[in-house]
């Protein structure tokens, strides 16, 4: 079987990923003069940050400030966020928030030509701008304009198989990469390389995720040296619709929505008395399981009401959830109650980075939720994602251009057997046979049914050393993955082993952070562990590749402070 060809290519900014993050990185690229490209395994304006409905935090109103902002975000993090990062995030919001309004970004108005901001999780203020519900999607779309206009260079439908770094391990220097409509290989180097390629919500069965959010520059970034953080930290969403996961925003609480039980009544008020439906996150997706395991729901559900709101709100505000509980739940909100579970949203974890977003490997950069800055800590709020994306997307893209002409190699340099190892690879894996071998998607569902039962809301020891088990036992029998495409246009197929490939060290990191991680703080929630200990747990976990193991091994690194009084750590209530 011949070995795919290469080609080759430079740039002096290479980007992996073209969601908010990406692109808003790349804006700052080419707006400075620089050879800045783009990768992304689908059409840019397919990324996930097109899925997200709700909204995007900033102090834009005069009667907010952004030190709340930041206090908000510390205690949703169940502070063991990075303040310096929060800090800057928050006091650069309102700017990112303008940047995209003057690019044309079309946000909804009051009626006196503000841009309009509704309530959010765990926030004292209403501070989360929108579109409608579809705010990632308006942004995503003005951020694209923007980079075809300013004259990026863009690889879409192009999927990186590998980070490339110099001989020593030491720097980053660019990325194979496969061209799916046709098997080419090419190698793109950079003098700084950027992963914001989201985050690895696809490793649980129930999720609002696409099917693209496997991870991929996560687990790519630690095997090429580039340790990751607080895998443990996972997200549930408190109202993704029963049967498919498919998010129904939090703004719909915050428009005023009720969560109620089979009895009708609201809940919330034993929970979080004070923030009810709009505590945050991990207290909200809590509470709905204890109702549930309580006897309150409905085929292990509970219902969002909207009713009360009336239809012409629903139509203005809400259209597109509204549309979604009619298609996947056939449920009109405007009579019925939605059903609705906590399901997999976001993964606080990632590439551990400074606040310019520097990764621990030289050249390496990263964003958004792919990485792991930390802003979110234990828990993110709801609309501080689409928020990370562009504030952190601008500043990194920032500070890559200083990185790129000061300090990035005028010629990066990449081992032709890095390259030659990727060939290999792919010839290996075509040449699998099917007789005693093992289906992708199979390992796939046992990958993601496993982590969705014992790695969840509530976690247990015993549960967590199952999955562990269930989780290296796939990652055996991948050894024996096989595909039956063995073509070189449009090969999905082969593409699904690197993005199981990466689900499982991502899992494996995930279970295992979860289990040494023996307190409760934010949405690690330990039964056997049910107090938060700052004592001993007042660190964030990282998590690297051992090349000699083939496997990731657990440590920790401390969390930034900056010293601030208000942010000492107390009891989190709503
Ligand atoms: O509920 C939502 O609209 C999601 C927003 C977010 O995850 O930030």
């Amino acid at each position: 079987m011949s070995s795919p060809t290469v080609q080759h290519h430079q740039h002096d900014i290479v980007i992996i990923g073209a969601g908010l993050a990406g692109l808003r990185a790349a804006f700052e690229g080419i707006t400075a003069g620089l050879d800045t490209a783009v990768i992304s395994k689908v059409h840019p304006l397919r990324s996930h940050s097109c899925a997200a409905q709700g909204g995007v935090n900033a102090a834009i109103n005069p009667k907010d400030n952004w030190e709340d902002h930041a206090y908000d975000t510390v205690k949703g993090a169940d502070f063991i966020g990075d303040q310096d990062a929060i800090d800057l995030m928050c006091q650069e919001a309102p700017q990112a928030v303008l940047d995209l309004d003057t690019m044309g970004c079309p946000f909804s108005r009051e009626d006196d030509g503000t841009i309009a901001q509704r309530a959010f999780g765990g926030a004292n203020f209403p501070r989360t701008a929108y579109a409608a519900d579809r705010t990632g999607h308006a942004m995503l779309h003005t951020l694209w304009e923007q980079a075809i206009k300013n004259g990026v260079n863009v690889y879409d439908e192009f999927h990186v198989l590998k980070i490339l770094t110099d001989k020593q391990r030491k720097r980053a220097s660019g990325v194979v990469a496969y061209e799916i409509a046709t098997g080419t290989l090419h190698v793109i180097k950079g003098r700084a390389v950027l992963v914001a390629t989201g985050g690895y919500s696809r490793v649980f069965a129930h999720n609002t995720n696409a099917m693209i959010n496997t991870g991929d520059g996560i687990a790519l970034a630690m095997r090429a040296g580039a340790p990751a953080a607080d895998l443990e930290f996972v997200q549930f969403h408190p109202t993704g619709l029963k049967s498919s996961g498919l998010l129904i925003s939090e703004g719909v609480r915050g428009e005023g929505a009720y969560l109620i039980g089979k009895d009708g009544k609201r809940f919330m008020s034993k929970y979080a008395p004070n923030k009810l439906e709009l505590a945050s996150r991990d207290v909200v997706s809590r509470a709905e399981v204890m109702e549930i395991k309580a006897g309150n729901g409905v085929d292990g559900a509970v219902f969002l009401d909207v009713r009360h709101l009336g239809k012409d709100l629903i139509l203005e505000r809400l259209p597109q959830i509204r549309q979604l509980a009619i298609d996947f739940e056939g449920v009109d909100p405007i009579d019925a109650p939605i059903p609705v579970r906590p399901t997999c949203h976001y993964t606080m974890g990632g590439i551990r980075a400074n606040k310019f977003g520097h990764s621990y490997l030289e050249g390496l950069f990263t964003a958004g939720e792919a990485s792991c800055v930390s802003i979110h800590g234990g828990n993110r709020l709801g609309a501080n994602s689409l928020i990370e994306g562009i504030v952190f997307g601008k500043i990194t893209g920032k500070e890559m251009v200083r990185y790129a002409k000061e300090e990035g190699e005028a010629v990066p340099q990449v081992e032709p057997e890095d390259i030659s190892e990727v060939q290999q690879e792919i010839s290996a894996i075509k040449a699998t046979p099917a007789k005693g071998g093992k289906r992708v998607a199979d390992l796939r569902d046992k990958l993601t049914e496993s982590m969705q039962e014992h790695v969840g809301v509530f976690r247990t020891e015993d549960h967590l050393k199952e999955g562990l088990k269930q989780v290296r036992k796939i990652k055996s029998d991948f050894k024996k993955v096989y595909i039956d495409d063995k073509s070189d246009m449009f090969n999905t197929d082969l593409l699904g082993v690197y993005e199981l490939r990466s689900l499982i060290d991502l899992a494996e990191g995930t279970v295992m952070a979860a289990l040494e991680r023996k307190e409760s703080r934010g949405a690690h929630s330990r039964e056997d562990y049910p107090n938060r200990d700052d004592k001993n747990w007042m660190k964030h976990t990282l998590v690297s590749w051992n090349h000699n193991r083939q496997g990731v091994e657990i440590d920790y690194d401390e969390v930034r402070t900056t010293g601030n009084e208000r942010y000492v750590p107390v009891e989190r209530k709503y």
